[in-house]
Order: C-alpha cells, then structure tokens, then sequence
C-alpha cells in the first residue's frame, strides 16, 4: 500500500490529494494550523485519508509532497524528510515571499534553495508550472491518447523515476529539464510555465502583464479565468519549451 504526505494541504495540495485518493494512494496531509483543522478536508477525501502534522505526513509517505508558500522553507522538519522523495512544488514570488538576494541574482535556484535547507531529502522539483485548477482538469488515465507533460528537475536520478512513478499515476507524462540547478527553466514567467496549459497562452500573459499594473497603479485587478478548461501538452511541446526559455529572473519578471 503505498502512502503520499502532505506538508501544506492549501490549493495544490488538496488537488494533488484528491488525484491520489482517486489513483488509490493513501494520503496524510498537513498544515501549519494543526490536523483538525484539515478535518473537512479529510472527510471529503474518505477513508484513504488523514491529517497529522508535518513531521508525521513526512515520516509516513512513501513520497511527500511540499506545497508551502516558500517563505515557509526553513520551518520545513529537515530531520523527518532525510531519505524522503520530496517533490516540491514552490515558486518565488516576492511580493507574497519577501527577497531573497540569491534568487534576485540567479545565484541560485528556489528548489536548490530548499535543498540547502533539506540536505538529506532528495528533492524533485514538480508540479509548480501549472495552475492548481488545470491538475484535475488536465490529468489523464495512463493510457490516454492527450495526457498532459509536467516537467521535473533533481540531483538524484533514482528519485527522479519515483517522482515520475508517482506523477504517471496522478495522471501526467513528465519531462526531465535536468538537476535542480536548471530548474529555473520552468520558474514564474518562463516559457513552460502556466500559460501552455491555458488555451489561450498569448492572453493569458497579456493578463498577467494587465494584473501587474493594476497592482502598480491600484486599479482594480482582474484575476486569471479559473474555469479555463486547460489544453493537453504532450512531451515533445514541453520539451521545446524547457530547451528554448530564457531564464527569468525577478527584475525581467511582469509579476513579482
Ligand atoms: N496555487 C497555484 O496555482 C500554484 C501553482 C504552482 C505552484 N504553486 C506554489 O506551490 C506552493 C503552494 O501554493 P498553494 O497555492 O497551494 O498555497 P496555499 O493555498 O496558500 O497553501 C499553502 C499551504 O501551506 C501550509 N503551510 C504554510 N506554512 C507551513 C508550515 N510552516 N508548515 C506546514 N504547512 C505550512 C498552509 O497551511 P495553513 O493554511 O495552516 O497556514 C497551507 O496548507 C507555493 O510555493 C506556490 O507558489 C502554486
């Protein structure tokens, strides 16, 4: 029976869990409010699911998954991730996250980031180009003709399969972009992310560029439509994304 933790069970989270649960994987999932708070959660997930806290959600998967805010990477329960494949899902965002002056400079990468911190966790970055909405709407059976290519990136090669494993029985194919140090390939605002799974990527970052002034001005702001229904992006399309984006640092970046 295999077991997928939670550390942070918010909007990616809970669609990653509900995936599992559907792929009969039991889950564990936490915040950092407390299990009973994750209660409504759980009862609607089943009997393949229960909340714990963070170190007990990484103690008992098979993989865990960390979804938090990045400003959150240092609370992380280093001792309980050592041996664990983690996939991290984070991204930077400044303005939510505060600056880090490596990740301004592209010394250094958000996932090779909290590598630092987990050192004994073999990190697999995963699931942080893509919309929380368009994981249940784009994940697929394994046989399906219009599964959808999330890309990934590690230093472990072992780790890297397993994540793959884990993610073909989400629903996704994957791509491998390399370790963790080129992962920037599919950070905020690069080629491969967010916006090839709308279906209309040109107007989806002319809506971020939109969201970025209003923001600037004080204007009312307009999110992103999240009942886009997403469009399938087979590997070959992904892989040419990964190969061809310029890196994005948060100077070059719309939204920060
Ligand atoms: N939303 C998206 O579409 C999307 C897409 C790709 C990647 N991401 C990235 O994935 C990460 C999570 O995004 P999200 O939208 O799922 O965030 P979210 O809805 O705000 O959920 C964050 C979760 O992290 C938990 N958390 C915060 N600090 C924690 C700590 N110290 N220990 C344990 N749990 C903690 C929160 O618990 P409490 O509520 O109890 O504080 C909450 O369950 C972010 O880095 C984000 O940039 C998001």
């Amino acid at each position: 029976m295999a077991t997928l933790g939670f550390i942070g069970s918010g909007n990616i989270g809970t669609a990653l869990s509900r995936l599992a649960v559907s792929a009969g994987i039991d889950v564990v999932l936490s915040n950092s409010r407390g299990p009973e708070t994750l209660a409504e959660t759980v009862a609607e997930l089943g009997e393949r699911a229960r909340a714990a806290t963070p170190e007990e959600a990484a103690r008992a998967g098979d993989w865990v998954i960390v979804s938090v805010p990045l400003a959150a990477y240092r609370k992380l329960p280093a001792a309980a991730l050592a041996g664990k494949v983690m996939l991290d899902t984070s991204n930077y965002y400044p303005m939510r996250d505060g600056n880090f002056e490596v990740l301004d400079s592209g010394e250094t990468t958000t996932s090779e980031l909290v590598q630092e911190h987990l050192a004994d966790a073999k990190l697999v970055k995963a699931f942080n180009n893509i919309s929380d909405f368009h994981i249940p709407a784009l994940a697929r059976p394994v046989d399906a003709a219009d599964r959808t290519a999330l890309p990934i990136a590690g230093d472990d090669p072992q780790a890297k399969a397993s994540a793959a494993d884990l993610i073909s029985r989400l629903g996704f194919d994957t791509v491998d972009a390399g370790p963790l140090a080129e992962s920037w390939r599919f950070e905020p605002e690069t080629d491969p992310y967010t916006a090839p799974y709308f279906t209309d990527p040109d107007a989806t970052r002319a809506g971020w560029a939109k969201l970025a002034e209003a923001i600037r001005s004080g204007a009312p702001m307009e999110m992103p439509p999240s009942d886009d229904p997403g469009a399938p992006l087979p590997a070959a399309q992904l892989r040419t994304l990964l190969a061809e984006t310029s890196r994005k640092l948060t100077a070059d970046r719309v939204l920060a």
